[in-house]
């Protein structure tokens, strides 16, 4: 069967809730405008091939199941997004363009420093009728609304970095809400992306529902109460990251995130899924532990070395190579010191964020594995 999966149900798609990626797509209702937003993302690569530039591609928020046709309810999940806009900020710094592929209304790289349950923006700005005469920045011309000047220093390189994306047209975003428009968003960049070669990375960061009600059996209005309680059945999402190794994005560096709540199956699971889809590497997070903490499981590439990595790196991470006998695969644990409280927001670790370092290390790792092609193609 075609996509590197096959139907457990034999010839009708997910009769025993197991969908294969083919029929799952053959079979859904793609996002409406799908085309057109393909189109915009694959010239907006072109162009960033034209400049000789690397792209990544960021998904980054949860994904909703609808239980109605005329949506009343849906089943979400916890991500507000924050490592997935965190993560973009950095890539944008390191020289990367980004394909920022996010949940509607979920945190967005730069307007996030503004959450408005965390640091509302209207709660920086003067107010007119109150404002010290004393205090510089907020002397009001009538005409021009003021940032306290207590603010000033935080915003500042914030509202640069901003405005710098926005003109540079460094970043892209493409937007999903449910989990169906998520997979079909998910293979078109990663079409969109082929012509980048080894130059695309994919790195994903959102937290994708593993259940759906199939479109066949979504009511089309509002569910009634008044019968008891509520079951509802729902099917297997497909995996879509084997068919992205595979055909989708052959050449592309792709992580994966393994979110868990159990510490003990993180190391475990994030080999299985290196073992299943055979990509480059898993960042494992413990729900809790996930601003602060996160490991890097990848497999062996070379004679190993039982060192830390570089000292940048080091220095600012506790670091913490672990081999396991008998296996290809090595993990990297990755901490920020102070470790945090898990809530949103940066962790306690200052005014660190963890994917500072993320970011630093992949794209160390991504152009090793260019420079590898490179080599290749040169002993030739
Ligand atoms: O947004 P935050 O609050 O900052 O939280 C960040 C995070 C915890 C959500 C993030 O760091 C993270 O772990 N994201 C992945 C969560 C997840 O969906 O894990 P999973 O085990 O279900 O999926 C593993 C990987 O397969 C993910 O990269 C996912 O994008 C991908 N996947 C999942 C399901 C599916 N059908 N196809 C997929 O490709």
């Amino acid at each position: 069967m075609a996509d590197g999966q096959s139907s457990s149900s034999g010839s009708v798609p997910g009769a025993s809730g197991k969908w294969s990626s083919q029929e799952f797509f053959q079979t859904q209702q793609p996002p409406q405008g799908l085309e057109q937003v393909a189109k915009a993302a694959s010239e907006f690569v072109q162009r960033q091939i034209e400049n000789g530039r690397k792209v990544v591609l960021v998904t980054s928020g949860g994904t909703t199941v609808p239980l109605e046709r005329n949506v009343v309810r849906f089943l979400d999940n916890f991500s507000a997004g924050t490592r997935g806009a965190t993560s973009a900020e950095y890539f944008l710094s390191a020289g990367y363009s980004v394909i920022f592929m996010s949940r509607q209304h979920s945190l967005a790289p730069y307007t996030r420093h503004y959450s408005h349950t965390t640091n509302p923006f209207l709660d920086l700005l003067v107010d007119p009728t109150t404002h010290v005469p004393s205090d510089a920045a907020a002397e009001d011309d009538g005409d021009t609304i003021k940032v306290m000047s207590q603010h000033v220093a935080h915003l500042r390189p914030i509202l640069k970095a901003y405005h710098d994306a926005r003109a540079s047209g460094y970043l892209h975003k493409v937007s999903f809400v449910t989990v169906n428009e998520y997979l079909f968003l998910l293979r078109e960049m990663s079409r969109v992306m082929q012509p980048l070669g080894r130059k695309g990375m994919y790195y994903l960061a959102a937290a994708v529902s593993d259940f759906f009600v199939p479109s066949t059996k979504v009511p089309e209005h509002k569910i009634q109460s008044g019968k008891g309680s509520l079951v509802i059945e729902m099917d297997q999402v497909p995996k879509v990251l084997k068919p992205m190794v595979q055909k989708w994005a052959p050449e592309g560096f792709i992580v994966s995130f393994k979110l868990e709540t159990d510490p003990n199956l993180l190391i475990p699971k994030a080999r299985a899924a290196l073992e299943r889809y055979g990509h480059q590497l898993v960042i494992g997070n413990d729900l809790q532990r996930r601003k602060f903490e996160v490991v890097f499981v990848e497999r062996k590439r070379r004679p190993r070395k039982r060192t830390t990595t570089s000292d940048s790196f080091s220095s600012v991470t506790g670091l913490e190579k672990e081999d396991y006998k008998n296996d290809d695969f090595e993990s990297t644990w990755m901490r920020l010191e102070g470790g945090g409280d898990g809530g949103e927001g940066g962790g306690k670790g200052g005014e660190r964020e963890i994917e500072e370092d993320i970011v630093r290390e992949l794209c160390r790792r991504h152009d090793a594995w260019i420079q590898e092609a490179e080599d290749d193609s040169s002993s030739r």
